[in-house]
C-alpha cells in the first residue's frame, strides 16, 4: 500500500476509490417540528397532553388510553398486537380466519352509555379489533396527513361545532380527536364529544397510572383536569378542542433523531445495507430524507385488488387504490409486525417482500422491480434498517418516558380457580377488564358462555375460597361471609348452551376502607342440564385501589 501512495498516479485512483466507497456524507438533519400557528408548544400544554395521552379514562370503559395502542418501547406501535393472539380483525369479507385477516389493535369491548356491554356480532364479548396496524405516534409531527390512508387532514376543525381552528400543520391534532368518540377504540356506541368535555373535568389525571414521571408527577400535583387546563389554557374549560391541542403538543415533543445512523456509527455491515437502501434496493426512491418517508401514498403490492382500498377511500380517485402512506422507517425496528395490515412479520420478510416486486401487481407503483439482492445483502439491508432505532426510545427515556398503564399493573382482575360446566359441558367465564379504584362510576363485569335465557346471579363477597367448595352441585368460591351479596340477579340473554351472556355495570363507593384489599365475585347459572343444576364462572378477584 505504502509504494502505491508514493505513486502520483496510484494516489489519484486511490483517491477516487475513497469518493466513491468510502465514509458517505453525513446524514441530514431532521427538519424543525411544523408547529401550526395559533397552538404554540408550551410545557403547560405538552404536559397536560402528556397525561391526557396516558390516561384511561379518556374511554368509556377505563380500560383504553391513546398510549394502549402506542407504547413507545416497541417504536409508538402496539405490543399486543404481536403478543395477544386475539388482536385479528377480519378483513374486508368479514370472516376471521380468513388470509385477508389484518393483525390491528385491541380496543373496547362492545358497550353501551350506561356501562352495560353489548355482544358484538365478530367480536361478541371480546374487545374489538381495528382495521388497521396501529402506526407510530413517534415524529408523526412531521406528517401532512395521517393515518394509514392520510384521512386526518393538516387542517383542525371543532369537531362539534365544525368551525375552523388550525388552518394547517394540524393533522395532529384532526388525528387526536377520532379514538376517543370511536366505539371500536375508546368510547360506547352513540358516545359523542359532549360526554367526554362534560365528564373529564373533576377527574383526577392520571388516576389508573403507576410510575408516573416525576416532572408529570409534580406539575399534576394535587389537581384535577379543570386545574390543569386552566393553567394550560388560561381557563378551566375542558373540551373537545382543547384536549386535541393539548395531546398534538405532546406528540410534537416526540421527535426521534438519535440513532447510530444519525451518529455516524454504523458498523461495515450496517454501512454496506446503507448503500443497498439508497442504490440498488431503491428503498430511498419514497423512504428518503431524513425521515426516510416522502410522506406521500403508494401501492407497494400488499394486498390484492378487493382488500383495504387505503387512499382511495379519502380522495375518490381509481389510481388511489391500495394506496397508503410512507411510514417513517425511523424506529421501525421495533415495530413489527409490519405493513397496514401487519402482514410480514419481520424486517427480513419485508425485504423478501420488495427482492420478489411485491405480492400483487393490482395498481402497484411502477417504482416497485425485482431487486435482485443476494441473501448476504438482503441481511445487510435489514442491518441497516435496524440501526434506524433510538436507544431512548427503547428504554423509554424521557421525552419517551410514559406512566405504566392500568392494563400494565397488577390491578387488573384476576380469574382463579375453576368454572362448573352447564348444558352442553359449555363453562361460563368472566368478561371483567374494567378497574375496581374507589369512587369508579361504572365498573362493568360480565359473563358469557352459559345457557342462553337461563336465570342467572352475581354474588359478591370480601373473602374467597381460592380453590373453592362444592355447594348446590357447582363449584363456588366465595366464602358466604355476612358481607356476602347479590349483585345481579336477572336472565341470560342470548339462547341455547354456551350463548348466554350478560353484564351489570357496579359503581364502586368511595370506601377508602376497602383500598389495598381486594374483592371476589362470581356467576352462577340455574341451568336445569347442569350435573348439581348450577353451573358457575370461576372466581374473580379485583384489586381495589
Ligand atoms: C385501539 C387502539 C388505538 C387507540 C386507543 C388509539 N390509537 Fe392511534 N392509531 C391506531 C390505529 C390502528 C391507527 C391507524 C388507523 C388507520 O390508519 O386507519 C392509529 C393511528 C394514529 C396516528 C397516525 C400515525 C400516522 O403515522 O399516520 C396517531 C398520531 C395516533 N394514532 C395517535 C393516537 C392518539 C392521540 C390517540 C388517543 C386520543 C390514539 N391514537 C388512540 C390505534 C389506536
Ligand atoms: C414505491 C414507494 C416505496 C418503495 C420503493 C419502498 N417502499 Fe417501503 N413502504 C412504502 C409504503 C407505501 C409502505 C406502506 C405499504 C402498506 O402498508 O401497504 C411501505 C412500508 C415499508 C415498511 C413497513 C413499515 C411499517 O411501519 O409497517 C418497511 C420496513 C419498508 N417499507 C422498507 C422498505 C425498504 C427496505 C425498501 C427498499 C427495499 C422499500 N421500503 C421500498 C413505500 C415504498
Amino acid at each position: 500500500m505504502r509504494t502505491i501512495v508514493h505513486s502520483g498516479i496510484a494516489t489519484i485512483g486511490l483517491a477516487l476509490t475513497v469518493a466513491a466507497q468510502g465514509p458517505p456524507p453525513p446524514p441530514p438533519p431532521l427538519p424543525p417540528v411544523p408547529v401550526p400557528p395559533g397552538n404554540p408548544i408550551t410545557l403547560e400544554k405538552s404536559l397536560l397532553g402528556k397525561a391526557l395521552f396516558w390516561d384511561e379514562q379518556l374511554s368509556a370503559t377505563s380500560t383504553v388510553a391513546c398510549g394502549t395502542c402506542h407504547i413507545n418501547s416497541v417504536g409508538g406501535s402496539d405490543p399486543r398486537t404481536v403478543n395477544d393472539p386475539s388482536s385479528v380483525a377480519p378483513g374486508p369479507d368479514g370472516v376471521l380466519g380468513t388470509p385477508d385477516d389484518v393483525l390491528g389493535s385491541l380496543g373496547v369491548v362492545r358497550n353501551l352509555a350506561d356501562g352495560r356491554l353489548e355482544k358484538d356480532e365478530l367480536f361478541e364479548l371480546r374487545p374489538q379489533v381495528t382495521g388497521r396496524k396501529s402506526p407510530s405516534m413517534i415524529n408523526a409531527a412531521f406528517a401532512n396527513e395521517l393515518f394509514w390512508d392520510g384521512r386526518a387532514p393538516d387542517r383542525f376543525d371543532d369537531p362539534i361545532t365544525g368551525s375552523p381552528i388550525l388552518p394547517f400543520n394540524a393533522a395532529l391534532e384532526s388525528q387526536a380527536v377520532g379514538p376517543p368518540v370511536s366505539s371500536v377504540e375508546m368510547g360506547h356506541q352513540g358516545i359523542a364529544w359532549p360526554e367526554i368535555e362534560g365528564r373529564l373535568g373533576p377527574l383526577e389525571p392520571l388516576r389508573l397510572a403507576e410510575s408516573i414521571p416525576a416532572d408529570l408527577e409534580a406539575w399534576i400535583g394535587d389537581r384535577d383536569y379543570n386545574d390543569l387546563f386552566a393553567e394550560a389554557f388560561g381557563s378551566g374549560e375542558v373540551t373537545a378542542v382543547r384536549i386535541a391541542l393539548a395531546i398534538a403538543t405532546y406528540e410534537r415533543t416526540l421527535i426521534s433523531g438519535q440513532s447510530a445512523f444519525d451518529a455516524g456509527t454504523l458498523n461495515p455491515q450496517q454501512n454496506r445495507g446503507r448503500a443497498i437502501f439508497f442504490g440498488q434496493g431503491r428503498c430511498a426512491l419514497c423512504h428518503g430524507g431524513p425521515l426516510f418517508t416522502d410522506q406521500n401514498f403508494h401501492n407497494v403490492g400488499v394486498t390484492p385488488a378487493l382488500e383495504d382500498p387505503g387512499r382511495f377511500e379519502v380522495t375518490g380517485n381509481p389510481g388511489d387504490r391500495g394506496r397508503f402512506k410512507t411510514p417513517s422507517l425511523r424506529n421501525v425496528g421495533l415495530r413489527a409486525p409490519y405493513f397496514h395490515n401487519g402482514s410480514a412479520q419481520s424486517l427480513n420478510q419485508v425485504v423478501a417482500f420488495y427482492n420478489r416486486a411485491g405480492d400483487f401487481s393490482f395498481n402497484q407503483d411502477p417504482l416497485i422491480q425485482p431487486l435482485g439482492l443476494a441473501p448476504l445483502q438482503r441481511a445487510d439491508l435489514v442491518a441497516f434498517l435496524q440501526a434506524l432505532t433510538d436507544l431512548r426510545v427503547v428504554g423509554e427515556e424521557a421525552p419517551f418516558d410514559r406512566p405504566l398503564l392500568y392494563s400494565e399493573s397488577s390491578r387488573v382482575p384476576l380469574v382463579f380457580g375453576q368454572s362448573t360446566p352447564g348444558t352442553g359441558g359449555f363453562q361460563p367465564q368472566f368478561v371483567a377488564l374494567e378497574p375496581a379504584y374507589i369512587n369508579n362510576p361504572s365498573l362493568t363485569v360480565g359473563v358469557d358462555g352459559g345457557l342462553g335465557g337461563a336465570p342467572a346471579s352475581l354474588l359478591f363477597d370480601l373473602s374467597a375460597h381460592p380453590t373453592g367448595f362444592p355447594a348446590f352441585g357447582a363449584v363456588l368460591h366465595l366464602s358466604f361471609s355476612p358481607a356476602s351479596r347479590v349483585l345481579f340477579q336477572g336472565n341470560l340473554e342470548g339462547s341455547g348452551p354456551g350463548n348466554g351472556w350478560n353484564s351489570v355495570s357496579l359503581e364502586i363507593p368511595n370506601a377508602v376502607g376497602l383500598v389495598g384489599t381486594s374483592v371476589f365475585m362470581q356467576w352462577i347459572v340455574f341451568d336445569q342440564g347442569a350435573p348439581g343444576v348450577l353451573s358457575a364462572t370461576p372466581g374473580l378477584e379485583l384489586p381495589v385501589f
